[in-house]
């Protein structure tokens, strides 16, 4: 039984606010006022893991990635690992068959430890370090993606130095300009991601990688930003593209659109119009420009995980505002999810594992940290009698939240738990006072440091060994 088809009973009961699209793929109504994800109770998570804590609906992630293995059989699918990466997800990813996108050395560490083929990792960064690209050629990853003339010459020489040749995507701006706030769009001009089309800039730096022996240049790449609900964005974007693409020396073979499809609530990402358009604009220009089909790529990061994750929280106090505003306060807050106060995102909240007959009043859920921009919902509907230790759960929180969070006000950071088939596990756990003191050379009894940097701590030095 899935949300949608319990939805119209939940409506007219205790939970008439919910949004089914925003809930996990396996939601349902458990005893007791409570709501079950991967068949575990809520509130049972809660008591069992502790608070703050985010739950990830793992069937709801292998659902989306089989959805767009299916919409796109014929393109390279990519998850983009900063959305979230943890051992446990990269396991799904390869059950699913997809490559992954990596843009530090730490995500590469993770991703080679947990088992991720390197031919199948695709390596970002618009200011990688030298230990980063050595890192990368070292392992073998399958693409690199160049950002400037300046990454494109650094990876040549690293390349050389190994006497390997890397494939690379030259990363380009395409000039048009999408994503749900300015701080997320970055297909634009005035942007530090990627060479601009303008001025010939990137037909320039796509001719000096195609003059480098080092490096094979196997396709162009742009991403225009996050949380793009309109599909025809990406279709502008293909034509000017393509246009470079036919300027160069043959042999490129692939055209790479980037992630950002919207996860807006309500509405779902129209993922076969998506298909749909940017097959058909591919296919048609190359054609027009008499260039051999070129494979698509995508990198979806939110819209593989955004929906698939609840995070609970407990309330640690209420209070009324002299304004009338009536605020819940509960143990997590910008620390684990920072996205509020970064780009104005909007949240709901809902009580679970109690029934309630009281009214409902407008609430403002907001954080234990030290900042009045702390907020995690505002005005959401909670019952009025909500009280110290009730558990408050906020849908929606699987990308860019654990991804994200930092130790702010030394609140350790929490624990990721994946359920699936009325099982919990822990795939990352609670970050304790124990690892934040561990960390601090001044205390009694701490390790000491010598200060020394060593550079492959940039990417996990431990895992891809020394040579
Ligand atoms: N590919 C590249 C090159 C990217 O930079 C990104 C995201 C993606 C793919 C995946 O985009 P998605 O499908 O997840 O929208 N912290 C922000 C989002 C930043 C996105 C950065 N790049 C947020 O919380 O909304």
């Amino acid at each position: 039984m899935t949300l949608e088809t319990v939805i119209p009973s939940l409506r007219s009961t205790l939970y008439q606010h919910v949004d089914p699209a925003a809930w996990p793929l396996t939601t349902a109504p458990a005893p007791g006022g409570d709501l079950a994800v991967g068949g575990v109770g809520l509130a049972e998570l809660a008591a069992r893991f502790g608070t703050p804590a985010t739950v990830l609906d793992l069937d709801d992630v292998a659902a989306r990635l089989r959805g767009y293995r299916t919409a796109l059989p014929d393109a390279d699918v990519a998850y983009a690992g900063k959305a979230l990466l943890c051992a446990g997800l990269v396991s799904l990813l390869v059950e699913a068959g997809v490559r992954l996108d990596v843009c530090s050395g730490g995500e590469l560490a993770l991703a080679l430890r947990a088992g991720m083929p390197a031919e199948r990792i695709v390596v970002h960064g618009n200011a990688p370090t030298e230990a980063e690209l050595d890192a990368a050629v070292r392992a073998g990853v399958g693409r690199v993606v160049v950002d400037s003339l300046d990454v494109a010459d650094r990876l040549a020489a690293v390349a050389s130095r190994r006497r390997t040749v890397v494939d690379v995507l030259l990363r380009v701006a395409p000039g048009v300009d999408a994503g749900g706030h300015p701080a997320i769009r970055t297909g634009g001009d005035d942007q530090k991601f990627g060479v601009p089309l303008t001025g010939g800039r990137a037909a320039a730096v796509a001719g000096a990688i195609v003059g480098r022996r080092a490096l094979r240049l196997v396709g162009l790449h742009c991403h225009l930003g996050s949380q793009i609900a309109d599909t025809t964005m990406w279709e502008r974007a293909v034509d000017p593209l393509l246009d470079l693409t036919a300027e160069l020396p043959g042999g490129l073979t692939e055209l790479n659109l980037g992630g950002g499809h919207a996860v807006t609530g309500g509405t779902p990402f129209d993922l076969a119009g998506f298909a749909r358009r940017v097959t058909g604009a591919i296919a048609r220009g190359c054609t027009a420009r008499g260039l051999a089909p070129l494979r698509l790529g995508v990198e979806p990061g939110r819209a593989i995980v955004a929906s698939a994750g609840v995070t609970l929280y407990r309330v640690q106090a209420t209070k009324c505002a002299g304004s009338g505003r009536w605020f819940v306060a509960v143990d997590g807050g910008m620390g684990d999810n920072p996205r509020v106060a970064l780009y104005g995102a909007a949240y709901d909240a809902h009580l679970v594992g109690r029934t309630t007959c009281a009214a409902w009043r407008p609430a403002t859920v907001v954080g234990r940290y030290c900042e009045a921009g702390d907020v995690l919902a505002r005005d959401v509907a909670l019952p009025e009698d909500v009280t110290v230790g009730d558990v408050v759960a906020v849908p929606g929180t699987g990308a860019y939240h654990h991804a994200m969070a930092s130790s702010y006000n030394m609140v350790g950071r929490p624990p990721l738990v994946g359920v699936r088939d009325g099982v919990a596990r822990v795939l990352v756990r609670r970050e304790t006072t124990a690892d934040l003191l561990a960390r601090d050379c001044c205390l009694p009894h701490s390790a000491p440091d010598e200060g020394r940097w060593d550079d492959d701590a940039w990417c996990g030095g431990v895992v891809l060994g020394r040579d």
